[in-house]
């Protein structure tokens, strides 16, 4: 059988064998967030169908490649389309493109996501900054064998994202007249959105935005000892009284409204870092 390392070098292999690039940045896209990729000098782009033992995406709005390319000097790829929990993947399978990227030579995560506003204070369109995460309410990408070749078995996990490129976010981000608020971001596996009470706990645990996506991939990007860097958009807003509903297209709208502002902030970071 092959095991999960084998199957990483055997992607990574392929990869390298059809595009001689090495990638410092890697970015993760979250859903309705693709317009980012209009601003990459594009060098080759791979569904992740083409590569062996990649996990391939089913959900709207996702469309399934890693892009390779440049932005200013810097060699970056982009995954354009994330992978689920909640799509049946196994946790680690989830996290798997990250640590291909990692073998490639990414050093750096700047990911996204859409996620569901807990704190009272929030509004949908608004982007957090993700300070730290919770991420008990969702499965740990680690558990099985320690995968000794990326990290250690019992991970350091006191600063997740990076204070450094917190700090550098926020001064792009100021900058470029784009409002930030920061928070803590609750993992859930989904598929179905919260019920009133569930987002009444999140937020009372210390949650100020909640979603489904980042935390595997975040574990696994720190156990293998990258840099990370989160932000989320607040497409709706779990703690309403009355009306709510909430569906996926109101997800993907109010992302798309806010993905000008993420594509930029990104863009300055790549620069930046
Ligand atoms: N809950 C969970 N995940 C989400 C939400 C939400 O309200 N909004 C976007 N992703």
């Amino acid at each position: 059988m092959t095991t999960i390392p084998e199957k990483i070098r055997e992607a990574v292999s392929y990869i390298k064998s059809c595009c001689n690039t090495s990638p410092e940045i890697g970015i993760v896209l979250g859903s309705g967030l693709s317009n980012f990729i209009a601003e990459i000098e594009e060098e080759k782009t791979i569904p992740y169908t083409h590569i062996p033992h990649f996990p391939v995406s089913t959900v709207k709005g996702h469309s399934g490649k890693l892009i390779f390319g440049r932005i200013g000097t810097k060699n970056i790829v982009v995954m354009a389309g994330r992978l689920h929990f909640y799509e049946g993947y196994a946790a680690g399978e989830v996290a798997f493109p990250i640590r291909v990227m990692k073998l490639l030579g990414v050093h750096t995560l700047l990911i996204s996501n859409a996620a569901g506003g807990v704190n009272p204070s929030f509004n949908v369109g608004d982007l957090m900054i993700i300070t730290d995460h919770i991420s008990l309410a969702t499965v740990n990408p680690l558990i099985g064998k320690n995968e000794d070749a990326f990290g250690t078995r019992f991970p350091d996990m006191s600063e997740p994202y990076s204070k450094e490129l917190i700090g550098k976010g926020k001064t792009i981000a100021g900058e470029l007249n784009i409002p930030v608020k920061e928070g803590v971001y609750f993992g859930v596996t989904g598929p179905s959105f919260e019920t009133r009470a569930e987002y009444k706990m999140i937020r009372i645990l210390g949650g100020d935005a909640v979603g489904m996506s980042t935390i595997q991939e975040v574990i696994v990007a720190i156990h293998a000892g990258m840099q990370v860097f989160g932000i989320s958009v607040i497409t709706d807003l779990g703690i309403r009284a009355e009306n709510n509903l909430i569906t996926h297209e109101e997800v993907l709208q109010a992302a798309g409204k806010a993905a000008p502002e993420i594509t930029a902030l990104f863009k300055g970071l790549v620069k930046a870092i």
